[in-house]
């Protein structure tokens, strides 16, 4: 199996990247350095990670030793919401772009299919979700722009050459084709949780039907979201039984039967990991393959578990309901 994904335009997706969402700021540059070691050549960034420019700064380091060239890696980042307006998609990239200290992206989504109220840079970067966090009840202000504004937006940033691809987070069957009917650009990638607890078969499949690449985010499923307090003790997959026998029959380990499943559908995945033995387990995937028989018991998994879902975590968090998914 290729460790990439061909893309329709015929750019080359690498399977496996380290997502940078919730590194430390400390530990961006070892992290990075160690996961180039490893042979990660894809980064997975946002503006809304806050971490951009530290990102930035350990790719100066890498290019500075030579071990990699710009062209050597993939690297893709996030528009926020509150920049959907067509106005704001050019600076916050362009703020992105001299974050990240290059002249382009590889990839570049629509974090969420939500618009918040505009926040400048100078008030606040990243700005995250809410429009004051001072105030007592810090609440997202939703502005009404259509998802096509900000779309057309994007595409004028493939054709300006600042990004060599476009795509989405986070949308549904329903978004992406409302998206299609419109798009002289289709988007080439749809990033969306996905992991044994949340299958998404249908949007898969959708997005294979209409030549969108997945990434899943979050593939490994509950671990990131225990610090966070979004998922509950019990909902780990590294202590699944079915997952642990699997293992031991492929001598791997439980992480590395969760993202050779994830590759193993054809989709890409971002997991995250700050420490240099579990960055090199984690794209150590591409010398087994799972039987038939254990693709499908890992998607019997499957309970519709999400644990990112603005609907859930917009009124714990930022006391604003916010559902996308329904
Ligand atoms: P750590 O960085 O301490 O290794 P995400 O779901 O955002 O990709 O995050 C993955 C989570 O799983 C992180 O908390 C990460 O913690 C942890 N993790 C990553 N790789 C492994 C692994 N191979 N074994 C166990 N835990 C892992």
């Amino acid at each position: 199996m290729s460790d990439k994904i061909k893309l329709p335009g015929g750019h080359e997706l690498p399977k496996v990247g380290l997502g940078l969402w919730k590194i430390a700021s400390d530990d961006v540059v070892p992290t990075i350095t160690a996961a180039i070691e490893a042979g990660y050549r894809h980064f997975d960034s946002a503006c809304d990670y806050g971490n951009e420019a530290e990102v930035g700064d350990a790719l100066q380091q890498v290019f500075q030793k030579g071990e990699v060239k710009r062209e050597d890696l993939w690297i893709t980042s996030k528009l926020w919401n509150t920049y959907h307006r067509a106005e704001h998609v050019r600076p916050a990239l362009e703020k992105t772009l001299m974050d990240l200290h290059l002249d382009y992206l590889d990839l570049y989504l629509i974090h969420f299919p939500i618009s918040l109220k505009f926040i400048p840079f100078e008030e606040r970067y990243p700005p995250g979700w809410v429009t004051d966090p001072d105030e007592p009840h810090p609440h997202m202000e939703p502005v009404s722009i259509p998802i096509q504004e900000t779309w057309e937006a994007m595409q004028e940033l493939k054709e300006a050459g600042l990004v060599k691809e476009i795509g989405v987070c986070n949308f549904n069957c329903s978004l992406l084709r409302d998206l299609l009917s419109y798009a002289k650009i289709p988007p080439a990638v749809l990033q969306v949780e996905m992991h044994p607890l949340l299958t998404q078969e249908k949007l898969l499949r959708f997005c294979n039907e209409n030549d969108i690449a997945v990434t899943a985010f979050s593939p490994l499923g509950a671990l990131s979201y225990f610090s966070l307090g979004m998922a509950n003790p019990g909902e780990s997959l590294l202590e699944q039984e079915v997952i642990n026998t699997i293992a031991a029959r492929h001598d791997r380990t439980p992480a590395q039967i969760i993202l050779r499943w994830g590759v193993q559908r054809g989709t890409a995945i971002v997991p995250k990991s700050t420490h240099p033995e579990r960055l090199r387990e984690n794209i150590s995937l591409f010398d087994f393959e799972l039987t038939e028989e254990e693709m499908a018991s890992l998607n019997d998994l499957n309970e519709n578990r999400r644990f990112n879902d603005p609907g859930e975590f917009g009124e714990a968090a930022f006391n604003t309901f916010m559902p996308i998914y329904e």
